[in-house]
């Protein structure tokens, strides 16, 4: 990889910026300094470093975000701010994206990282990762709604949905609702409802998998996901375990 391209996705600044730190002899490969931008270091065999301090090199990055209402899960749109528009300028330069989406009035749980075959594990129909969610609807839930989820629900394009589990929140209010669903077709959740003549006023993912969304964080916020977070998720996803139940 270009020492350039390296160190601006590690947030070391533009690629300008990087130019003169070379510039000034102060990165090295290896204890041998590097001059040229155009430099290929291999930074998992090499060790880099900038004015003598070692570059932490992490091939990828995983963030857990409180997606906030009103903000598009994608990398680029023209009207809204979207979930990358929202990162440290550190996290942005490393092209992160979010695994799949979330509604812009959806708020809850976002995974975003760089790594496309962690985002395609959680996504992919075949993985059937369950995702929950809670809802608030214009109605109550019946037990038919409830029986109705867990054979499946004739969407408006005919598609019939795949098992899913719905129940009340609280045991009380029949209007607060906890969905799990194993696919993620556009509007899924709302269709959903829709398809038991029930309006969704409120939508908010809690869980991927058996991963919750971290309480200490407040809509719009993110951290990065510990190595175990990654790798249960990821094993939860080849193992098909989070289908189990379903
Ligand atoms: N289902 C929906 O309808 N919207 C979302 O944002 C997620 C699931």
């Amino acid at each position: 990889m270009r020492i350039d391209k390296l160190l601006a996705n590690l947030g070391y600044g533009s690629r300008k910026d990087v130019k003169q730190l070379l510039k000034k002899g102060l990165v090295k490969a290896d204890g041998a300094k590097l001059s040229s931008a155009s430099s290929h270091v291999d930074p998992e065999a090499q060790e880099i470093t900038v004015s003598g301090e070692t570059v932490d090199y992490k091939p990828y990055i995983y963030l857990m975000m409180h997606k906030p209402q009103q903000v598009i899960s994608a990398t680029v749109d023209d009207v809204h701010d979207t979930v990358i528009d929202i990162l440290e300028i550190e996290d942005a330069v490393r092209d992160p994206f979010p695994v799949g989406r979330l509604d812009k009035d959806t708020e809850g749980l976002l995974l975003i990282t760089n790594d496309g075959k962690f985002a395609h594990a959680l996504t992919s129909p075949k993985k059937g990762v369950k995702k929950t969610y809670e809802a608030v609807l214009d109605q109550d839930v019946s037990e038919e709604d409830t029986a109705l989820f867990k054979s499946g629900v004739t969407l408006d394009a005919g598609y019939v949905t795949k098992p899913a589990e719905l129940y009340v929140k609280d045991g009380i209010d029949k209007k607060e609702v906890i969905v799990v669903i194993s696919e993620g077709k556009f509007h899924q959740v709302k269709r959903m409802f829709e398809a038991v003549g029930k309006k969704v006023l409120y939508l908010k993912r809690t869980h991927i998998g058996t991963l919750a969304l971290d309480p200490d964080l407040a809509p719009g916020e993110y951290r990065e996901m510990s190595s175990d977070e990654v790798e249960d998720l990821l094993e939860e996803a080849y193992q098909k375990k989070s289908n189990g139940s379903l």
